[in-house]
Parts: C-alpha cells; structure tokens; sequence
C-alpha cells in the first residue's frame, strides 16, 4: 500500500512582480490531499485561493507569477521541476479544472462536442470512439437529450447547463484531482444546489479527489471532509468540517461561518469583518 498523498503541498510562496509593488498572494502554505479525498479551500475574496489552486498545476502566468518558494509534489513528482510535456499531461489529464464562469472557460466558436472531444483526444489517445465517449460524458452529468444538445454552441445553453459541460469535459479526462474552484458562485440558488448535487454524486461514482474552493462555508458542509480555511494568502485553520464549522478556532473562520446565509434569506456580504482586528492576530 501507499501511504504516499496524491497531492503534497509544502510551505508554498507565490507572489506577483508588478511595476509599483510585490503582492504576496500565497505566503506559506502546507496541505496534502489523499487519493479520492474532498478538501475545501475557503476564504473571502482575495484570500489567495485560486493562486493557490492555479500554482498546482503552474497555470499562473510567470511573469509576474514568482514562486519564491516551497514545493508541489503530485504522486511524488516535483510540479515545479517538471518539463513542458509532463505539464501537459498533468493539467487535465490528472488534475483537472472548472471555474467559476463556464462561459468564459468554453470556447464560443466550437460546439460542445467538439470541445469534449478535443479534451478527449489530448488527455486519452487510446479511446477509439470518441463520440461515444463524450456522449457518455454529457450523459453523466445529466444533460438530458445529449445527442441533441451535443451540437450546440455553448451560448445556446443556459449557466447551469455550461457548468455541467465543463464538468463533463474535465471529468472525460479521468483526472486524478478535480479542481473546483467556485464553481457555483455565478448560478443561481437553485441551480447551485443542483450542481452540488450532481458534484457530490459523480465523485461518489468515479471516486476522483476533489478541491471544492469557495468563499460561502455553506456549500462545503455535507460536502468536504475537510476543510481549509485561508485568509491573506495563508492557511489560518484547518481540520475536519464538522469540528471546524461547530468549533472554530480563529475569529476569521467564525465570521466566515456567521456568513453563511440562513434560509430564505439573502446572502448577505463579508463587509462585516473587521480585518484590522484580525490582521493584528494573522
Ligand atoms: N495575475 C495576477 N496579477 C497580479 N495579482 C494577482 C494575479 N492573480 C491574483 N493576484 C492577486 O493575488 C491575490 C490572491 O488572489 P486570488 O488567489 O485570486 O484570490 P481568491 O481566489 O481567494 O479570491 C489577490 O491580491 C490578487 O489581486
Ligand atoms: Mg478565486
């Protein structure tokens, strides 16, 4: 057996050359995924969650990216040291994306066939029937009428339905780690649940790992088993979801954990925290 993590994370530094000023946006962090674990990475916006995710796969742009220090290591090869073509067949292949804007991450020009397919192609040279397979795919993530649905472009398909294209074609590639980072915070409430639902239920069958990133702790309760919990570029809390989210240690989990909307209520906004109290303890 290997004990080895799928993922290792160690006091990882990123920060942003600019003309006037250096942003430090990730300043030390450790964490480690195991094979087929669920993390979450929470924190406001701006906390240095998708730099931190991005840095995984090195899909930061350098420059001004800098990676001043720490290490990546996936199934125990250094990300940082890795060639071109080791990249290429990381990012996707084994630890795969969707963002937060599905429209933005699709292709305009291209139907959503030919997108899956083209994902398909790259990552796994060795699937024969590649409509098949991306039929299979769109079927998985609940697209009814996929065979239909496949010819379209994707602003003929509503949010929701994006977001599920973008899962179909991350999750076509087999990837070890599904990175997901706010992949609800442009839908609406109702589709946000659905496609929770549908998150939860496809690594239940396909058993991949899953970085869940989002600002709201009200999505990763009954979702991550573990959470993380980031505030200015550092990993400030993290433990089991259940003991942080009724136990919070630091007072930046608490007012994150007070944000998260009661229902039937408006989600309210994190303009309640008082970040000069919190920098003196961070
Ligand atoms: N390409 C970039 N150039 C300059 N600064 C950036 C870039 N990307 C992110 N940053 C900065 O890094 C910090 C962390 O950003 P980010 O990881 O996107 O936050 P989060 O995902 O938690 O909202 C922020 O201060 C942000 O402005
Ligand atoms: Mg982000």
């Amino acid at each position: 057996m290997n004990a080895r993590p799928l993922l290792e994370v160690r006091d990882l530094r990123v920060d942003f050359a600019l003309e006037d000023r250096t942003v430090e946006a990730v300043r030390g962090v450790s964490f480690e995924v195991a094979e087929g674990e669920t993390v979450a990475i929470v924190g406001e916006s701006g906390s240095g969650k998708s730099v931190t995710a991005l840095a995984l796969t090195r899909l930061l742009p350098v420059p001004p990216a800098r990676f001043t220090g720490g290490s990546i290591r996936f199934q125990g090869e250094d990300v940082l040291a890795m060639n071109a073509a080791a990249l290429r067949r990381l990012r996707g292949g084994k630890i795969a994306y969707i963002f937060q804007e599905p429209s933005t991450s699709l292709n305009p020009v291209f139907t959503v066939h030919s997108q899956i397919a083209e994902a398909i192609r790259l990552h796994r040279p060795d699937v024969t029937d590649v409509g098949a397979e991306v039929a299979r795919w769109l079927d998985a993530v609940g697209i009814v009428d996929a065979a239909k649905r496949m010819h379209d472009y994707p602003h003929q398909l509503s949010g929701g339905m994006q977001q599920r294209v973008m899962i179909a074609m991350a999750l076509a590639c087999q990837p070890d780690v599904l990175v997901a980072d706010e992949p609800t915070t442009a839908l609406d409430v109702t589709i946000q649940a659905q496609i929770m639902d549908l998150l939860a239920s496809l690594k239940e069958r396909f058993g991949m790992a899953v970085i869940l990133i989002t600002h709201n702790f009200g999505i990763v309760s009954g979702f991550a088993g573990r959470v993380l919990v980031m505030y200015r570029g550092k990993i400030v809390e993290q433990g089991p979801t259940g003991e942080v989210l009724s136990c919070p240690q630091h007072a930046y989990t608490r007012a994150l954990i007070e944000c998260i909307p009661k229902l039937g209520s408006k989600e309210p906004r994190l303009k309640t925290i008082d970040h000069a109290a919190l920098a003196e303890g961070a």
